[in-house]
């Protein structure tokens, strides 16, 4: 079908092209938690050394769980939105002592936790836990928007319900995690918020956008 071919294309695309990010060395759901907080509001090339440096300094549930908040607060500066921290740091002290160290593995437990919105807790049971959940943030609605020629308003927090429920048809059962990361990836190389690279996607076949020629004019973004 062409859902299962737009998954092969996308997929393989992934597998071949991705960059080696140190994040993605294992599936360890802290580490995938750890990174997917550092990367909501701050650039890859930035947080590399920063996730580095802190699963050096808190390699487990465990260790972050018990590290002095000021430590943590110190491996965490430079990186702003210190909330990020001090509610992932909370709710890893949840996930020791509730959890016995391990991180829920449903979209019902894992949403309780501090800090973990429906993206974060889509890209932890999508991409450590194999789960098919979406994972949908602004990059991912922006790719969605082209690809599926979506007119609605990406600035509108009732929108993401929207792309959720498109990602639930379109998402691999065999494959939740590079489908999820795909789209991730793809946002960042190819189809990026200006000029996208339609000549060089793996996907342009599945585009409607692209096929439409309105590419340039999607996603919808009202300014707040
Ligand atoms: N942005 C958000 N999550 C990401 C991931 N897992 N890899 C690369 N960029 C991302």
């Amino acid at each position: 079908t062409d859902i299962t071919q737009f998954q092969s294309d996308l997929i393989g695309w992934f597998t071949e092209e991705q960059r080696d990010l140190p994040w993605r060395k294992d599936q360890d759901p802290y580490k995938v938690w750890v990174s997917e907080i550092m990367l909501q509001q701050t650039r890859v090339d930035t947080v590399i050394p920063y996730f580095l440096n802190f699963i050096d300094k808190f390699p487990t549930v465990a260790t972050l769980a018990a590290a002095p908040e000021e430590e943590v607060l110190k491996a965490w500066e430079g990186l702003g939105y210190y909330s990020r921290v001090r509610n992932l740091q909370s709710a890893v002290k949840e996930v020791h002592e509730q959890y016995n160290g391990q991180v829920p593995n449903t979209p019902n437990e894992i949403s309780k936790l501090k800090g973990v919105g429906p993206y974060t807790a889509g890209a932890i049971l999508s991409i450590a836990y194999g789960i098919p959940e979406p994972a949908v943030d602004g990059n991912v609605m922006r790719v969605l928007s082209r690809i599926l020629s979506i007119w609605k308003d990406i600035a509108k927090p009732s929108s993401r319900k929207v792309f959720e429920e498109a990602i639930r048809k379109l998402i691999s059962h065999e494959n939740p995690s590079f489908f999820n990361q795909a789209l991730m990836e793809l946002g960042a190389l190819i189809c990026t918020p200006t000029s996208p690279k339609c000549l060089l996607c793996p996907v342009r076949e599945h585009c409607h956008g692209f096929h439409e020629g309105v590419q340039n004019e999607l996603p919808i973004k009202t300014k707040k």
